[in-house]
């Protein structure tokens, strides 16, 4: 069993490719280890100083993770500013991380070219952040996309650089999740490149079923195979790739067939995967409604979690405290 930790920064709703990329994957993960699920609210805060509504952000992600059936009977699932002790430990990572090091971090530069106005010391620490939210619970995995791998290989850094500094084998160095098979990248609906937030080619777990038909009928195709057996141009790929987590496979070999000879019509593929998607995705957005209506559960859930994440982050700290020469009288 695996102490796995994983964050979620409260911006943005859940969309298709967050579904299958990941939420399905914490879906396995949380029967099998002892999984920590929070929410980044104190990251979000390096982009987004004025948050706005960070409370509904808070309970909008919130929500739509337990309608996808992250368990919080089985998985800690807790708020990142609930859980005080992870600012003491990034203050005590902080000084021992470097200047040089910070700089030269990928998401660091791009965030410099992204927010010229606005380049506070949290952006520069985020990866020290990040170690210290992983390391508190003495995490042994982490479940990362590419875009993370980098912040991960710091954490690492960051727990072998506490180790050695006080001569000690107390924090283990995380890996990365292996899914064991490649991960799913779920494309989006205008022609390239993958789904995402903020490119508006997205379909959202909260999406109504007219939204959802309105969408897939908008996605790009293209004139259709000229000659029989005629590979798909990347846009129908796109909706191919779509279409086999959401449809049967049979239905999915239909139009394969119909496209291998030059006989669809996108018009009918697209209705069918609009249709599909409808079906899997109207039981998580009824109980994403229900649950987003139900406060006092929502209280139960983060009240149950953050004192189970303290538990486990007090007793690092007090282990920490201690390892570094901090003692009473
Ligand atoms: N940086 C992560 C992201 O943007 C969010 C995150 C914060 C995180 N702390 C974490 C992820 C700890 C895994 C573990 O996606």
């Amino acid at each position: 069993m695996e102490t796995i930790v994983s964050g979620i920064r409260p911006t943005g709703n859940l969309h298709l490719g967050n579904y299958f990329g990941a939420v399905s994957n914490f879906l396995k993960m949380q029967k099998e280890n002892n999984c920590f699920f929070f929410i980044a609210d104190y990251h979000a805060l390096t982009t987004h100083p004025k948050p706005g509504d960070i409370q509904g952000n808070i309970k909008q992600v919130l929500a739509e993770y337990l309608a996808c059936g992250i368990d919080p009977e089985i998985a800690t699932v807790f708020i990142q500013s609930d859980v005080p002790e992870v600012f003491e430990l990034y203050l005590l990572l902080n000084m021992n991380a470097y200047i040089g090091e910070l700089q030269r971090t990928a998401s660091f530069k791009e965030k410099i070219r992204k927010q010229p106005d606005n380049i506070n010391a949290g952006l520069l620490t985020y990866p020290v952040l990040m170690a210290a939210d992983i390391i508190i619970h003495r995490a042994t995995k982490v479940p990362v996309g590419k875009d993370q791998e980098q912040h991960l290989e710091m954490t690492r850094r960051f727990a072998r650089r506490f180790n050695s500094m006080y001569s000690v084998e107390y924090f283990p160095e995380p890996d990365a999740y292996n899914f064991g098979h490649k991960l799913l990248k779920i494309p989006g609906l205008d022609g390239s490149g993958k789904m995402g937030k903020s490119e508006g080619n997205g379909i959202f777990l909260a999406d109504t079923p007219q939204d959802i038909r309105k969408k897939v009928m908008r996605a790009v195709t293209d004139a259709g195979p000229q000659t029989p057996g005629e590979k798909p141009s990347e846009a129908v790929k796109n909706l191919f790739t779509i279409m086999s987590v959401v449809s049967d496979p049979a239905t999915v070999k239909h139009f394969r067939e119909m496209h291998a000879s030059c006989e669809i019509r996108y018009g009918d593929m697209k209705k069918q995967l609009a249709e599909d998607i409808i079906k899997f995705t109207e039981p998580i957005r009824e109980r994403i409604i229900s649950i987003s209506a139900d406060n006092r559960y929502l209280a139960k859930v983060v009240a149950a979690g953050a004192e189970r994440a303290r538990e486990s982050a007090s007793k690092t700290i007090r282990d920490v405290r201690s390892i570094i020469g901090y003692k009473p009288f």
